[in-house]
């Protein structure tokens, strides 16, 4: 059986609160993945690899067999779409919601909806669950200044203290999910390789009932 395991982060936000659970499951980059430009660590096992990569790249990795499992925010995996990933653990890391907003006291909006947002796939999804027509604005970021700027009615982003939101005059209006980080894993590395992925899935979901159990 090949036991090579490739497991691909994400970098930026959730990549500080990722490291404490991998070593909670005994699994530790060799060298300090902040400082160093490298895209591929060792490990402390011979046979685990990291890789850190944009966090909208993780799932492709994984589905693609590029890595064999992966952590990305539950976000990203609903933009994704799913194919090809088991997502067996909720990291209950980085959570925050997935929210519709517009300028605060905005008056109906009449005709097509124009709605800005970088999770065009979900948005999508969402609106037309609703049986509502909209227009959707592909943006990569500050989604707030689409309204403010008459580019759009609405956002659709992620919302976590409000802040972002009331600095810019906007106010939450639709609640679309809870978001959290997920460990996911490509279905056949599940297959092929489960001797070597369950333990690490055991730790991982010891080390996230413990620091539950610590908050509570
Ligand atoms: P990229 O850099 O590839 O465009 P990004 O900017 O969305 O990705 P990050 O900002 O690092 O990446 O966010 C990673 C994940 O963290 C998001 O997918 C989401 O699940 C979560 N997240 C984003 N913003 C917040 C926030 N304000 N509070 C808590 N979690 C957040
Ligand atoms: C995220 C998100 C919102 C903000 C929400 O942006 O896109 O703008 O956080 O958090 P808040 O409700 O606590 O203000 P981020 O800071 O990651 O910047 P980005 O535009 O680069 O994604």
């Amino acid at each position: 059986m090949n036991k090579q395991l490739t497991i691909a982060l994400s970098k930026g936000r959730i990549l500080k609160e990722t490291l404490p659970l991998l070593a909670a499951a005994d699994i530790e980059p060799a060298e300090d993945i902040f400082s160093s430009r490298k895209l591929i660590f060792d490990t402390n096992h011979d046979h685990i690899k990291l890789v850190v990569i944009r966090a909208t790249d993780v799932p492709t990795y994984v589905e693609y067999g590029g890595a064999d499992m992966g952590i990305a925010g539950k976000d990203v995996l609903m933009e994704h779409g799913g194919a090809g990933l088991y997502e067996p653990l909720d990291l209950e890391i980085a959570k925050c919601k997935l929210m519709v907003a517009g300028m605060k006291d905005a008056a109906p909006v009449e005709g097509r909806m124009k709605v800005a947002t970088k999770f065009v796939n979900l948005t999508k999804e969402y609106f037309a669950r609703q049986g509502c027509q909209v227009d959707i604005i592909k943006l990569y970021g500050a989604m707030e200044l689409a309204p403010i700027m008459g580019l759009a009615d609405r956002i659709v982003d992620i919302v976590d203290t409000g802040n972002t939101l009331r600095a810019n005059g906007l106010e939450p209006m639709q609640h679309i999910a809870d978001i959290s980080s997920r460990l996911v894993v490509g279905q056949p590395s599940m297959k092929m390789k489960h001797a070597v992925i369950q333990p690490i899935l055991d730790k991982l979901q010891a080390a996230i009932d413990a620091r539950r159990e610590e908050v509570a």
